[in-house]
């Protein structure tokens, strides 16, 4: 990586010195400059993004060879795209001149041309039209390439990996692909997609989303799920179980005729929350799941994506359906969004204390913490 991280002693000595402790005991919110600081964001940027598989986006953003979309999570500009053979490919969208963008947005192209000073790439990536550098002597085409970048797909979910090295992307995976398997979530059509921004660290959203201590005081509509709510963490997710009441009036039980075919009877009875390690997370139910992206834009900004997926049917696509779908959830998510902001201010406040996590209600978020603190503090320690 080009940039040198240099976190300060005060950074190095809370990195180095930061145990993992049992929730029963003494397990408690991380410390303060976590969530804020621009050194520990880089430290992100290069042991957690740079490391894992993250989520870049829904197989529907491609539609056949020479299509492509563009992302920048966690501040690193990509495409993604597939060649001319409809193999999937992701590179680095920086151009190897100085640095400009190959490509913009979303769209279909046979290359990829700098908007800067046109120099163009074939979809794999070589360099190919290079104007006005005959008189360059020397001049290595081959090793002006774009930077590739491991790519693979789990169901309809493309990630990417900006490690060389990195282990396969079912390795990281474990047991999800086997656990939701009846879902076959590759086959329901991505039907709405909202983005939402945040004034929040990233993280803040994450352990948000890994708990569900809050649910009845933030979402007072799911207060009577509470007591049955049961959840896990492990490995790299954290997964959690609603079931459905019998007298259920939510729009995720409307209507068994529009459930997926193939669940079993749990599956059928309930939604389950997935959250996967570090930027992918889903809500399931027999008849929608919300896909999450969580998308770092700094250490205080955060982008969520939010894909709606259907079963393929007319029914379930209509819009009698998907209206109280879409208008259920995007109330959960403000609510969320109302509140982060004000535990972000709260946070960087000189009034900060970490304090004691519930050993029942927050085994999600006391995990995410851990991999995150084991991800940055990993060089920490070896400098020591
Ligand atoms: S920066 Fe791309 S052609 Fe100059
Ligand atoms: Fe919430």
């Amino acid at each position: 990586m080009p940039v040198q991280v240099n976190p300060s002693d005060s950074q190095q000595d809370m990195l180095g010195s930061w145990q993992r402790r049992s929730l029963q005991h003494e397990a408690v919110s991380l410390p303060a400059e976590v969530y804020y600081s621009p050194e520990i964001y880089r430290l992100e940027q290069e042991q957690v993004f740079g490391k894992y598989w993250y989520y870049v986006g829904h197989v529907s953003q491609l539609e056949g060879a020479g299509s492509y979309f563009t992302v920048d999570i966690a501040e690193q500009p990509l495409v993604i795209l597939k060649n001319k053979a409809d193999e999937l490919r992701a590179f680095y969208n920086i151009c190897t001149h100085r640095a400009g963008p190959v490509v913009v947005g979303s769209g279909t192209c046979n290359r990829l041309t700098c908007l800067y000073h046109a120099w163009s790439f074939d979809l794999e990536g070589n360099l190919r039209g290079i104007p006005d550098m005959e008189a360059a002597e020397d001049f290595d085409i081959a090793a002006h390439a774009l930077t590739s970048v491991q790519v693979d797909i789990w169901e309809s979910f493309i990630f990417v990996n900006l490690d060389p090295h990195c282990e396969p992307l079912l390795t990281q995976l474990g047991e999800l692909p086997e656990l939701f398997k009846r879902y076959r979530l590759k086959d329901w059509k991505r039907a709405h997609s909202i983005d939402y921004w945040t004034d929040t660290n990233w993280k803040l959203y994450v352990e948000n989303n890994t708990e569900s201590y809050h649910e009845p005081s933030v979402h007072p509509i799911l207060a009577k799920y509470y007591q049955s709510i049961e959840a896990e963490a492990r490995h790299h997710y954290y997964l959690q179980y609603t079931p459905f009441f019998g007298n259920d009036d939510l729009p995720t039980n409307l209507n068994p005729d529009l459930y997926q075919a193939g669940l079993n009877d749990r599956e059928m009875a309930g939604v389950s929350t997935m959250s996967f390690f570090p930027n992918f997370a889903w809500i399931t139910s027999p008849t929608c799941a919300i896909i999450y992206l969580v998308d770092p834009q700094g250490p205080k900004r955060t982008r969520v994506r939010w894909d709606w997926l259907v079963p393929d049917t007319e029914a379930a696509t209509s819009a009698a359906n998907l209206d109280p779908l879409i208008e259920f959830f995007d109330n959960i998510q403000k609510e969320d969004l109302d509140l982060l902001p004000a535990v972000q201010t709260r946070i960087q406040s000189m009034g900060y204390k970490q304090g004691r996590l519930s050993p029942t209600r927050e085994v999600g978020t006391h995990l995410f913490q851990e991999l995150i603190m084991n991800a940055i503090a990993s060089p920490a320690r070896s400098e020591h």
